[in-house]
């Protein structure tokens, strides 16, 4: 080879490895926007004029706990709750999930949906987690 087809094959390389690096980054960019978007829920609502099914859906629980909150990859259904849990230990935990996490059910969920966590709905009025726990307690 000469050395001027040194040089021209030495820039052939560098704008392939350029193309490819630029290709790669792009694809990092559309990964991420198609990342499951963490449904933040809406805790400022009132209760006055909506059902529980209703207030369910703007709290953004069925984004991980599914439309019929029979359990997605982002969250365990909702279904059959009373064999585990009294009202107020219910409401107790939509206030405080963290602290119910050493729990042994709770550590298989964290195999489950690694990378996802059950948010805390401290904001939310206690008497509307009251209607929400009695409805999720009525869930066969
Ligand atoms: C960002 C996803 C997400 C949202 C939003 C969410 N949860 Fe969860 N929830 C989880 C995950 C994940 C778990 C499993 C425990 C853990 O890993 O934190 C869980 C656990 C629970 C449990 C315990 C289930 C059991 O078998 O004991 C209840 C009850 C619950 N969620 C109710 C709700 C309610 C009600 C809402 C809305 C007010 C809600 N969740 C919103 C992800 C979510």
């Amino acid at each position: 080879m000469t050395k001027s087809q040194i040089w021209v094959s030495a820039f052939l390389v560098l704008f392939l490895a350029l193309f490819l690096l630029s290709r790669l980054t792009k694809e990092e960019e559309v990964k991420e926007n198609t990342l499951p978007v963490n449904p933040m829920p809406q805790t400022n609502i009132s209760s006055e004029n909506i059902s529980v099914p209703d207030m369910i859906g703007r709290l953004g629980c069925k984004g991980c706990h599914g439309a019929e909150l029979e359990g997605t990859r982002m969250g365990p259904q909702l279904t059959g709750l009373q064999q585990y849990w009294s009202r107020d230990e219910l409401i107790n935990y939509l206030r405080n999930p963290n602290s119910y996490m050493d729990k042994e059910r709770f550590a298989k969920f964290k195999e489950q949906f690694p990378g996802v966590m059950m948010p805390s709905f401290n904001n939310v009025d206690v008497k509307d987690l009251g209607k929400i726990a009695d409805y999720l307690l009525s869930l066969k």
